[in-house]
């Protein structure tokens, strides 16, 4: 009995103790963020914001008047949180809209920039939150590796579609939901390997989050080139260690399954919440004095400094630019 309250009593100290220590890391201490200005009239598209980052980056913008689409996979758990939202926010119904979007399914991206240009007469930001860390070597509909397809390849496609109403809807602004996993990626990946009709797989080297999340600082940074001069501009971003549902998806193998739990434990005890991780999202969808601010990577409601060399490496980010035009069947001319 005494080896149990002694067991239990130095689990507790040891977890107050890591709770206060997460106050001053950068990855899990506390945001905050307070607009200037108000954002009625706006339309801001937020992907997989049925939950964690993506719903509190909604809840914070419906707040400052935008109205917000949520493009999310299954339907019935999005009118629950839209639900949600309008009761919490006391916003007008009308001002939280859901679309059905599975990005790691190129024809639902299809489907999905159809019915924003049939339903929508702008759009001011794009948010591309949605994200699976399961480390899936299961294959996309298409025949890609699902987690690169689902948290890069079908965001690429989404942004390709819905350009022009950004473009028409100027000043506009792209932001892709990245991580410091990124910096997991430590050395040249070969995004040109020839794909093979007919084999399982296409790209067989593209697999895992670390390289989707470097793919989506890869499309930032060059999408921001393009757009120079446009009035859109385009940014990533690193939310930190955030507790949130993604640490509770089924992996491949069972071994992962239980990291990630372990993963999801630690954050529920000195993980960032999901609201204070929206905080750098709502500044860089928000902000009146990032409306020029391009090509940048945020962290903790500022502009970072923690790319890693290869997301600087210009010859990788233009090999992953033409090979993600080639897996979303893209041509130049459609550029
Ligand atoms: N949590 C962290 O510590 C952390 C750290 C760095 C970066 N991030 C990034 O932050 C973003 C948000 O993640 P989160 O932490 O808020 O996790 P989350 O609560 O699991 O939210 C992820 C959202 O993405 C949606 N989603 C997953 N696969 C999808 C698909 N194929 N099509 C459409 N939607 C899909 C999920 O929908 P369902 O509810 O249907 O599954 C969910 O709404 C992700 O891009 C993630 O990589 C998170």
């Amino acid at each position: 009995m005494f080896l149990l309250i002694t067991i239990l009593l130095a689990l507790t100290i040891g977890a107050v103790c890591l709770k206060l220590l997460s106050q001053y890391n950068r990855h899990t201490r506390p945001l905050s963020y307070e607009c200037p200005v108000r954002m009625d009239g706006k339309t801001i598209l937020i992907t997989g914001a049925n939950s964690g980052i993506g719903k509190e980056t909604a809840i914070g913008l419906v707040s400052l008047g935008a109205k917000v689409i949520m493009a999310c996979r299954n339907l019935e758990k999005a009118e629950a949180t839209a639900e949600e939202i309008c009761r919490q926010t006391g916003v007008d119904p009308n001002q939280v809209v859901i679309v059905q979007l599975d990005t790691s399914d190129l024809e639902s991206v299809r489907n999905c920039s159809r019915k924003i240009h049939a339903t929508e007469s702008r759009l001011d930001v794009l948010i591309n939150n949605a994200g699976i860390d399961t480390g899936h070597i299961e294959l996309s509909k298409q025949g890609y590796e699902y987690t690169f397809a689902a948290n890069h390849v079908g965001h690429f496609l989404l942004t390709h579609l819905l350009l022009d109403w950004l473009k028409k809807s100027h000043p506009s602004r792209i932001i892709n939901v990245s991580s410091l996993r990124h910096q997991g990626v430590s050395k040249t990946l070969s995004f040109s390997r020839a794909p093979k009709p007919g084999s399982d797989m296409y790209y067989p080297g593209l697999f895992g989050y670390d390289t989707s999340k470097l793919a989506q600082i890869f499309h930032t940074n060059i999408l921001s080139k393009q757009l120079q001069g446009q009035d859109v501009v385009a940014n990533s971003m690193h939310p930190g260690f955030v507790s949130s549902g993604i640490w509770y998806k089924d992996a491949y193998r069972k071994s992962v399954t239980m990291l990630l739990r372990l993963f999801g434990f630690l954050s529920s005890i000195i993980g960032r919440t999901p609201k204070d991780a929206a905080q750098t999202v709502i500044y860089m969808a928000a902000d009146p004095d990032l409306e020029n601010v391009s090509g940048q990577y945020f962290e903790n409601v500022a502009i970072s400094d923690q790319l890693s060399p290869f997301a600087k490496d210009p010859e990788m980010a233009k090999n992953m630019w033409d090979v993600s035009m080639e897996m979303c069947g893209l041509t130049k001319k459609t550029e």
